[in-house]
This record gives structure tokens, sequence and C-alpha cells, in this order.
């Protein structure tokens, strides 16, 4: 029997060191990339790619990512009173948008430990992963190209994207032959390597923050070993997964921005406000202007 991914888990519960002092009490995934939170652009890959159950899993300080998901009263009646229909439209898409179930994780024990945590809410269905801090900017929603791939081998599957040179080394990389027929873009994996040396990188398909995983995966991070300091490693989880199940890695197609980082977030700002409606015509004047 086929399954489909309805539910999408959003590991969150981060503290966001990179971008102290700015996510000492908000939270990271708050900060928003033009007109909105980071957060918002993945909930939106999640819908448009056919997920309608949403899974936050928070840490203390995150209630505002509910919130911001939540119909914000005083807000909607002011905006109704004062007839600010268009305004109006865009608090409550956000409200209406989808349901919102979230769990904390205690103590942040790493991702795989995050992605255990919503073992009770998923239940023994494939569900996907999306790591907020990855914005992606594609024409078919990153997380539905994988579900796509899903659909077709009822196995998981990991997004990856092409990393050249030394830079790989920041990545879980991929040890992997292409399946033939999808345009060299499919992958049937036999390693999962975190962190590679660039001598040592069995390819140049570095793992992105999209997941499409099978329930199989809880029991395989109940079963690993945490790491020095009682991390539970994703990889690791899916290290152990590929003993009894096939894996694939899919290299999307659309640009990924890391959110995360200083530098990628800047660059997330400055690329899909040059794209925004509104305001991209003015923006784009405004750099030009700078004569950099
Ligand atoms: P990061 O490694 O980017 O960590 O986690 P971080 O804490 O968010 O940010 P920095 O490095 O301190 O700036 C990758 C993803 O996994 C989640 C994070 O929230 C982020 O979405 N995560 C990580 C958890 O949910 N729990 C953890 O224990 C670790």
């Amino acid at each position: 029997m086929t399954m489909r991914v309805r539910k999408a888990v959003f590991p969150a519960a981060g503290l966001g060191t990179r971008f102290l002092p700015a996510t000492k009490v908000i939270p990271k995934e708050m900060l928003p990339v033009v007109d909105k939170p980071i957060i918002q652009y993945g909930v939106e890959e999640a819908m448009a790619s056919g997920c309608d159950q949403i899974i936050f899993v928070t840490g203390r300080g995150k209630w505002a990512m509910e919130d911001h998901f939540d119909m914000t009263y005083e807000l909607e009646q002011t905006l109704e009173a004062r007839s600010k229909v268009e305004l109006l439209d865009v608090a409550r898409q956000i409200s209406q948008m989808v349901r919102v179930a979230s769990i904390r994780q205690k103590v942040p024990l790493g991702l795989g430990h995050a992605v255990l945590t919503a073992k009770d809410l998923v239940g023994n269905e494939p569900f996907a992963v999306l790591l907020p801090d990855d914005v992606m900017d594609a024409a078919v929603p990153c997380l539905k190209q994988l579900i796509d791939v899903f659909n077709q081998k009822q196995a998981s599957v990991i997004a990856t994207q092409v990393v050249d040179g030394k830079a790989i080394s920041a990545y879980g990389v991929l040890d992997a032959k292409p399946v033939p027929g999808f345009n060299g873009r499919l992958f049937e994996i036999s390693n999962l390597v975190e962190k590679p040396k660039f001598e040592d990188a069995p390819s140049n398909q570095a793992i992105i923050g999209r997941y499409v995983l099978t329930p199989r995966i809880f029991e395989c991070l109940e079963n690993i070993n945490p790491g020095a300091l009682g991390e539970l490693q994703l990889t690791d989880g899916l290290r152990a997964l590929l003993k009894y199940e096939k894996m694939y890695g899919y290299c999307f197609e659309g640009k990924r921005y890391d959110a995360g980082d200083k530098l990628g977030f800047l660059k997330a700002t400055v690329e899909l406000a040059l794209k925004h409606e509104d305001l991209g015509p003015a923006f784009t004047e405004y750099l030009k202007s700078l004569k950099l």
C-alpha cells in the first residue's frame, strides 16, 4: 500500500547562536526575510508540497512561532474596524493557513534527537523534515520534488545540492550512484559521510535541510549511540536506516539560502527583495545607485 506524506516536522529548538545578540530573545526562525519570518517560508513550502499537518519541535522562548500561525484577535478586529481589507487578508491567511502542533525538545540534544521528539505526533507514516534555516527558491517547491520521488520509490529521500571545492567539508555528503532516467538528479545512497575533508569527500552531493523519511527512522534514532555531549545526529540515524531500507538523494532544482548564517541571510534578503512584486523595482534601482 502506498502512503501519502502529510506531516511536516520543523526542528526549531536550536539556540541560534550564530545570530546573537539578535536571537537572545527572538527565535531565529522569526527573523524576517523581506516581509515574512524565516519559518513561514518553510511552512508555505510544506503546504504547497501537499502537507497539511505542521509539527514544530521547539524549545524555551520559541512561543512566537506558534503565535505567528494562530489568530491575532485584537489585530484582526482593529483592521476590520478600520476597513483595512488587504492587511486583514494577510493576517487571516496566516492564521487560517494550517494546523500546527508543537512539542518541546527540553534539552537541545541534536537534530536527530529533535526529530525523535516528534515520534508520537508523526506516528507510523512517512513524513517530511524541513530545517527552517534553509530558505528555498524553486519553481517546484523543493519538498514537492522529494515527495514526487518518494511517491515513485516508497523510500526515504534526502535533498542535496552540488557543492564544489573545499566548502564540501561543511556538509554531510552522499556516497551514491546516479539512478538512470532522472536527468542525473537522483542517486541511490550507499553511505553518508559527515563533514569530510575535501580529499575524502565521496561526491559533491551535499545534504541540505529537506528530507522525506520513513517512520523506521525513529527506531534507528532510538538505537544509535549519542555523541560525546549526549547529542543524537540525524546522519547517524540515516546511516542506521540504510541497513534496512533503500535511500535516495535528490539534487533539487532551485536555489537554497542558508538563512541561519549571517551572510546567507543577507543573500536571501537581497535576492528575494529583488524578486518581490512590490519592492523589486525600487530595490533594484536602489542597489544600482550604490555603484559598488
Ligand atoms: P543548527 O546546527 O543550525 O543549530 O541546527 P542552531 O542552534 O539552530 O543554530 P546555531 O548554530 O547555534 O547558530 C540545525 C537545525 O536543527 C535544529 C535547529 O533549530 C535548526 O533548525 N535543532 C538543532 C534542534 O531542533 N534541536 C537541536 O538539539 C539541535
